[in-house]
Parts: structure tokens; C-alpha cells; sequence
């Protein structure tokens, strides 16, 4: 039996402390900030997982006084915070906190903030970290990282450290991605920036390489030989839920698959890290990202589909059509789903088709990974008792009831041999009976701790934008095409079908 070994390339980052640390919250009064992480930070605080000192300033373009602010970010928390709030840990997470107003292109705010900061590290005797978190519409971005560099504020003090974490979407396309990254990189150095993808903070996306790389029994069929095809789906039954103005520019391939959706192709598919260590995971992300061939134009149509929902019913509910809703131009292109069929040119994956499709207002929320084994190469049973013998399958789901299940074929207890296919679960809320932290509060104790594991390099997000720019871009120019319509509440459209090479079916959501 060969011993488990240390792993010195491993060790340490999950052991680093949390440093004392002054976190800046830009656009505190937005709408991720209020769901989000106020809530996250009072959830740390109750774990005792904050820096022993740790002080909030809030910075946004509302003029609020401290105490109206604290008042706000307190009834973030009593709204959104998944555990009941304990009154004496809310009120020594609020008490100190200062809240900075102004334009974010206005260099007298970022006067005001550092010496806000220097303050706090004239209180605690020592130069605290800065983590600097841009929760603002993304048009914001190059401006205050400007302004922070302009104000001196990117500078690492000794004992220190200055790191900016950068909200999605980064970019909106291949070049201005491009674009952003080499405006950021001109202030912070790689190793300061934290760009979020909060999927990467879920529990059950990092269960995703537990279960890869913590069990023998699955990498001998984890390659083109077994596996049949693979689909991932992030299904939604909410809508766009007021944010026409941001939807509305992005669409589907954007918001869910440029992104979350293409990291965890890429947590699926890539070759084994040597080590949990942001450099070394990221580069074999990256090496199978680059390994996706993008589509020429021309055969967009043939690996792609959009779609929109039309009016139709939820939970009993009747629903407006993507078309009607608040904000939307009555004939918006823009996609409330897209789906797409993606090849991996390297030896573990040529010729597997993976599949990934999202959308909003569908028959309801679920995010899984179904990866479909090939079927065994002989029956050795009756014509009849074979019937029921599907292949083998593994499904993922990441949310909700979250889990593993594999199909596995059984034969039907009586005195003929036949099969059916039979689950076995393991179902993550019983066999663990802790509640699992929010994707937010593991993503910001990281940016202060400096790991950046679960964060998205530079090279990486230009590998995801390179992907689906072709897509973006033919589907820019098609300005004719009908865009098929499906009914909220549904599967989604029945066009989706034309991307499955055949024998392949959608999986029922
Ligand atoms: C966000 C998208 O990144 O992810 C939203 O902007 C989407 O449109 C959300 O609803 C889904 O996240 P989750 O954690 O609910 O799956």
C-alpha cells in the first residue's frame, strides 16, 4: 500500500493567517454588497473566522452618514444572512465601521480614504492589509483602479499588503478583457488582484476535486475511452428579477457560461494538479481551456443556440416574457439561454462532446454535471432481460440537494435475469450536518489570507473570453434570424436538441 505523503507544495496556504485588515467595500450600497457581503462578513464574524482586527470602510456614491449607513448594512443582514444574527456580533462588526461617499472619478475620495486607512493603522500600531473589493457596475473598474494607483494606494506597506478583488464581468469580450487586464496590471501586480467567480467558493464546486482527486476508483474511466459525453446545466427558475439594465448587455453566454460554467468544464476535465496551489491549479485550467478549439463563425450555428423566454407559468404563477419585462427592448436579441456543444483537442478528451446549457425562468433551479460512460461492449444476458441496461452515470449536483449519484445496472430481485437501473446516492446534507458557508465568505477569507486558488488569473480569463468570443461575435452579426422562444416554467427550447450529436438526449430538469 503506498503511504499518503505530504504534499510541501500544499502546505501553508490554508494555514496562513488571516493578517489584521482593513477591507473597502466600493459600492457598498449596491445590490451584492447588500445580499451578498454584509451578510457574508456578519456570518465570518459569528465563526470567528475575521482577522483578531479587522475594520470595514464603505465607499459609494449615496451620501449617508456613518450611523445611516450602519443602519443599512444592518438590515442587509437581518435580510440575507443564512444564519439569525446574534444583535452583540452585528453590532461589533457595525460599530467601527466608516462609510466614505463620493464619485468614484473624484480624487479628493480617494484623499479621504487613505487617510481613513492610515488612521486605522495609526490605531493598531502596525500597517493593517488592504483589501480593496470592487462590488460596482463594472464600467467603474478601470476608474478606480486608476484612482487607487494615482493615490499610492496599490503600495504594499512593509508587514502589509494592498489587494484588489475584481467582482464579474471582467470585461465583456476577448479585447476589452484584454483591455482591463492590462489596466489593472499596470497598478497591481498579478499577485495582488482577485478576480471572483463566486462558483469557485461553492462548497460542492471544490467537492469537485475532492471527489476527482481524493478517490482512485474514477481516473481510470475519466477520458475518451469511457466516457460517452458529458452535459452541465445551470438551470434558473428566477428571471432577470429587475436587472434589465444590466441583462439586457449581457445575455446568457456573459453572465453564466463565459464564467461559472466554463470553470467547471475546466475543474471537470483538466489534468490532475500537483498540488491544491493557486499557480498550480490555474495552469492546468488554463492548459485545458486553451485545449477548447473556438468555433470559426461560420459554424457557430451548428455549436450554439439562443434562446428567450416567453410568458408562461412558475410555481403557479403567471410570468412575463423576457420581451415584456421592465427595462427590455420589446425585440431585444439579447439570450435568456444558450447552449453549446464544445470539443477538448487533447488525448484525454478528442472526440467527447460536452455539452452546457443554462437559462433563466426554466422548469426550475438546478446546477449539475452529468457525465455519461459508454455502454459495456457485450451483453452477456437475454434480449429481454437486457432491456433495461442503460449506461453508466454519474451525476454531479452542485445545487440544489447536492450531491453524487451514479447509475449503476441491478438485476430485478425474481428468478429471471433481468435489469433496470438503480441509484446510489450520497447525499451531501446527511452525510455532513454542518451548514456549508456561502460561496462569498470562503472567497473573502481567501483574498485576505492571499490565496488566490479559487480566483481567476489573468491568462485564464482571456482563455474563457476566447472561447465564446466567435459565439458573441455571430451572434452579433445575425440580426435576422428568429430568436426561438421558450415558455418560462419550461424545459427550455426544444431547438437545444439540434446541438446533440445523435443517441443523445437533454437530461429532464
Ligand atoms: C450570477 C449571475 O453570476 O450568478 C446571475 O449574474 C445568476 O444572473 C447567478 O442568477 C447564479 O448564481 P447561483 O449561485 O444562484 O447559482
Amino acid at each position: 500500500m503506498t503511504a499518503v505523503t505530504e504534499n510541501p507544495l500544499a502546505e501553508g496556504l490554508e494555514r496562513l493567517p488571516v493578517r489584521p485588515t482593513a477591507l473597502v467595500i466600493f459600492g457598498a450600497t449596491g445590490d451584492l454588497a447588500h445580499r451578498k457581503l454584509l451578510p457574508a462578513l456578519y456570518n465570518l464574524a459569528h465563526e470567528g473566522a475575521l482577522p483578531e482586527r479587522f475594520e470595514l470602510v464603505a465607499v459609494s456614491r449615496s451620501h449617508h452618514a456613518d450611523e445611516e449607513f450602519q443602519a443599512i448594512a444592518r438590515e442587509s443582514v437581518q435580510r440575507f444572512s443564512r444564519t439569525k444574527p446574534d444583535p452583540a456580533v452585528l453590532d461589533g462588526l457595525l460599530a467601527e465601521m466608516r462609510y466614505i461617499p463620493g464619485l468614484f472619478d473624484d480624487d479628493s475620495v480617494y484623499g479621504d480614504l487613505g487617510r481613513a486607512l492610515d488612521e486605522l493603522d495609526d490605531k493598531a500600531g502596525y500597517p493593517l492589509s488592504r483589501v480593496f473589493y470592487l462590488a460596482t457596475a463594472p464600467q467603474f473598474f478601470p476608474i478606480i483602479i486608476g484612482e487607487l494607483g494615482k493615490a499610492g494606494l496599490n503600495a504594499t506597506a512593509e508587514g502589509g499588503a494592498s489587494r484588489v478583488v475584481i467582482e464579474k464581468p471582467f470585461g465583456y469580450d476577448l479585447a476589452s478583457a484584454r483591455g482591463l487586464n492590462a489596466e489593472v496590471l499596470e497598478v497591481f501586480d498579478e499577485s495582488q488582484v482577485f478576480r471572483i467567480d463566486h462558483y469557485l467558493g461553492k462548497e460542492t464546486v471544490q467537492n469537485l476535486m475532492a471527489f476527482r482527486f481524493a478517490n482512485a476508483l474514477f481516473e481510470p474511466v475519466w477520458n475518451r475511452n469511457y466516457v460517452d459525453h458529458v452535459q452541465i446545466t445551470a438551470a434558473e427558475d428566477i428571471g432577470i428579477e429587475g436587472r434589465a439594465g444590466y441583462y439586457e448587455g449581457a445575455g446568457a453566454l456573459r453572465d453564466l457560461v463565459q464564467n461559472h460554467m466554463l470553470q467547471l468544464l475546466a475543474l471537470l476535465t483538466m489534468e490532475p494538479p500537483t498540488a491544491f496551489e493557486a499557480n498550480r491549479l490555474r495552469d492546468e485550467k488554463l492548459k485545458v481551456l486553451e485545449a477548447i478549439v473556438p468555433p470559426d463563425l461560420a459554424s457557430v450555428p451548428t455549436m450554439a443556440m439562443r434562446a428567450q423566454y416567453g410568458p408562461g407559468g412558475q410555481g403557479g404563477v403567471r410570468v412575463r416574457g423576457y420581451r415584456e419585462e421592465d427595462g427590455v427592448a420589446p425585440d431585444s436579441r439579447t439570450e435568456t439561454y444558450a447552449a453549446l456543444r464544445l470539443r477538448i483537442s487533447n488525448w484525454r478528451w478528442a472526440g467527447v462532446p460536452f455539452y452546457l446549457r443554462t437559462g433563466k425562468r426554466l422548469a426550475r433551479k438546478i446546477t449539475e454535471i452529468a457525465v455519461t460512460l459508454k455502454p459495456v461492449p457485450h451483453l452477456a444476458f437475454s434480449q429481454e432481460g437486457s432491456l433495461g441496461v442503460q449506461p453508466n452515470q454519474l451525476v454531479l449536483t452542485l445545487q440544489p440537494n447536492e450531491g453524487v449519484s451514479l447509475r449503476l445496472g441491478a438485476k430485478i430481485p425474481g428468478t429471471r435475469m433481468s435489469i433496470r437501473p438503480v441509484n446510489m446516492e450520497f447525499l451531501y446534507n446527511t452525510a455532513f450536518l454542518s451548514q456549508s458557508p456561502e460561496a462569498y465568505e470562503r472567497l473573502i477569507v481567501d483574498a485576505m489570507r492571499g490565496d488566490a486558488t479559487l480566483f481567476t488569473r489573468n491568462d485564464e480569463i482571456e482563455a474563457l473570453w476566447g472561447i465564446i468570443d466567435p459565439i458573441l461575435t455571430a451572434w452579433k452579426q445575425d440580426t435576422t434570424t428568429p430568436i426561438p422562444q421558450y415558455p418560462a416554467g419550461s424545459q427550455g427550447p426544444p431547438e437545444a436538441s439540434s446541438l446533440l450529436e445523435p443517441g443523445h438526449v437533454w437530461r429532464r430538469l
